[in-house]
């Protein structure tokens, strides 16, 4: 069984949907541990709810972003897993913390990047005048929101969006990428090449 554990900063919409996919569809794995940097995460109590050990990591209660990551690193490491799953959390690590884990961390970021890497994608890609937005499963590196990407979901525009529309028909798609994602990587079908990465069996790596 492999050991998943989500870093998460609040609801947690995304590792509920991998928690749940993991469940129903028998993955050889299992979320083991949600860790969260704000104590009030609403993930908590879902993980609490399900029997999932939980910890709190507080980004205030530390003095530098090295003492940060390195109190991150312990607790993660502490839960041994085999994959880290960044849902919605939103603290940047550094490079050291990155390393430590990098090949087997993904992340999901609500933009099709290398597009709008940051934060207020939604609102930047309606300003943009794009007309499709997404969702983008990467694997991280140390460089915030890029590395090589797993999978994307492209939502049209229509007209009439706001960034809280759009963000919520986005998110739709981000419940169906993530965990499908996850599941790839855990029954081993992913395969970094470069930049690129390559499922196995030749699925198609874009929800459209
Ligand atoms: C999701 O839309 C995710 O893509 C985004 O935060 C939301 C978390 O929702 N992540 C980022 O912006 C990371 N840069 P959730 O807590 O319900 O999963």
């Amino acid at each position: 069984m492999k050991r998943i554990v989500t870093l998460v900063s609040g609801r947690g919409t995304n590792m509920q949907a991998i928690h749940a996919a993991s469940l129903q569809q028998g993955w050889p794995a299992a979320v083991v541990g949600v860790v969260s940097n704000r104590p009030g995460a609403a993930a908590l109590d879902y993980a609490a709810a399900h029997g999932i050990a939980t910890a709190v990591v507080d980004h205030r209660s530390h003095a530098s972003r090295e003492a940060f990551d390195e109190a991150l690193a312990e607790t993660v490491q502490a839960l041994d897993p085999d994959l880290l799953v960044l849902a919605g959390f939103m603290r940047i690590l550094g490079a050291g913390f990155v390393r430590r884990f990098e090949g087997r961390m993904l992340n999901i970021h609500p933009s099709l990047l290398p597009s709008f890497p940051g934060l207020h994608t939604h609102r930047r890609a309606l300003e943009a005048g794009c007309k499709a937005v997404g969702a983008t499963v990467h694997f991280v590196t140390a460089e915030l929101d890029h590395g090589p990407i797993v999978m994307q979901s492209v939502v049209p525009v229509r007209p009439g969006d706001d960034e809280h529309r759009l963000a919520d028909r986005v998110l739709a798609t981000e419940h169906s990428i993530y965990p499908l994602a996850v599941r790839w990587f855990v029954e081993g079908k992913l395969r970094i090449e470069g930049q690129r990465v390559r499922q196995a069996d030749g699925a198609s790596q874009v929800l459209m």
